[in-house]
């Protein structure tokens, strides 16, 4: 299929383009077929539950996972883990921060850049450049085990920008963040799709990340894409305008394409109600009948 014509892509250059992609451990399937594609510079959000499929498929993007079944091309190759030119197309920040404790802030990016070939007076300035990006440049010295938890977080992000990496992976960039915390992260991570020129590919559950912060969002539901695009579309998908409407025993929803079809329907209600605009959280709950916390 032709890059430049995917909708997809968002009108922009094709960067990832997954086909087919399947994974099962025994008798779970943790993902079921999925197709999709990530243009270049995009900030791009793989959203779902506990569960979804979200950390296997970015195994299997990032090599540290083999496919049962599928393909993931690279600038329209072959992914192949084994070879070297892609492996430096990516930097990895997986779900859970795998920094060596003992050593400094320094220390520990001084180790990833000698296994990507960096070296001498390069990977001083490289070391210090991301120290200071990731607002870390007085920890340098600090072992990683005495930062706190957002700083441990911007370092193992801090180190997989090192090598300078055109696709950043994040897996669940803000789990265990405050929220105030959680917002400088989002801060931190649009810079990094803007400043570093990078293509940024998260997942998380959290909704409100998705739509304040991607470009484009996928939804991923039990090992299936269950639909995609833009926070807009997705919005407008599902109706721009929802009504609460409160009965004695739950809160029902209705859906309107405009605000002037919601409001001819609150008229005709005479229990509580309250009209407001689609969130995401919404699209989530139509599509699926429950809740993304659950
Ligand atoms: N190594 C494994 N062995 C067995 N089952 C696994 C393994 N890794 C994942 N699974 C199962 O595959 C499914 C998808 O797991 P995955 O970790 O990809 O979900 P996730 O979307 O990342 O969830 P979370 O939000 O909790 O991180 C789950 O049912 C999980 O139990
Ligand atoms: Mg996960």
């Amino acid at each position: 299929m032709s890059c430049a014509e995917a909708l997809s892509c968002s009108g922009r250059p094709c960067e990832i383009e997954v086909a087919g992609l399947s994974r099962r451990f025994d008798k779970t399937v943790a993902v079921d077929s999925i197709t999709f594609k990530v243009g270049r510079g995009e900030l791009f959000a793989f959203l779902g539950p506990n569960g979804a499929g979200k950390t296997t498929t970015i195994n299997m993007l990032t090599g540290l996972l083999k496919p049962d079944a599928g393909e993931v091309r690279y600038h329209g190759e072959l992914f192949d883990p084994r070879r070297l030119n892609v492996k430096r197309l990516i930097g990895v920040v997986p779900q859970h921060n795998n920094l060596d404790r003992e050593l400094t802030a320094a220390e520990n990016l001084q180790i990833h850049g000698r296994l990507f070939g960096m070296r001498g007076q390069e990977l001083q300035q490289r070391i210090d450049h991301c120290l200071e990006f990731a607002d870390l440049g007085d920890k340098r010295a600090t072992p990683a085990g005495k930062l706190s938890g957002g700083m441990q977080r911007k370092l193992v992000i801090a180190r997989a920008l090192l090598h300078r990496p055109e696709i950043l992976f994040l897996d669940e960039p803000t789990v265990g963040l405050d929220p105030h915390s959680r917002r400088k992260m989002w801060a931190f991570l649009r810079r990094i799709n803007q400043e570093q020129d990078c293509t940024v590919f998260l997942t998380t559950h959290y909704i409100e990340e998705a739509e304040a912060l991607a470009d484009r969002v996928l939804i991923i539901d039990q090992a299936k894409i269950i639909a995609g695009g833009t926070p807009e579309q997705l919005k407008k998908s599902a109706g721009n305008y929802v009504l609460d409407i409160y009965n004695e025993e739950n809160i029902q929803n209705e859906f309107f394409t405009d605000r002037p079809a919601a409001l001819q329907r609150l008229e005709q209600l005479d229990t509580s109600v309250r009209i407001r605009e689609t969130t995401l959280e919404d699209v989530f709950l139509q599509l699926t009948g429950k809740r993304i916390e659950a």
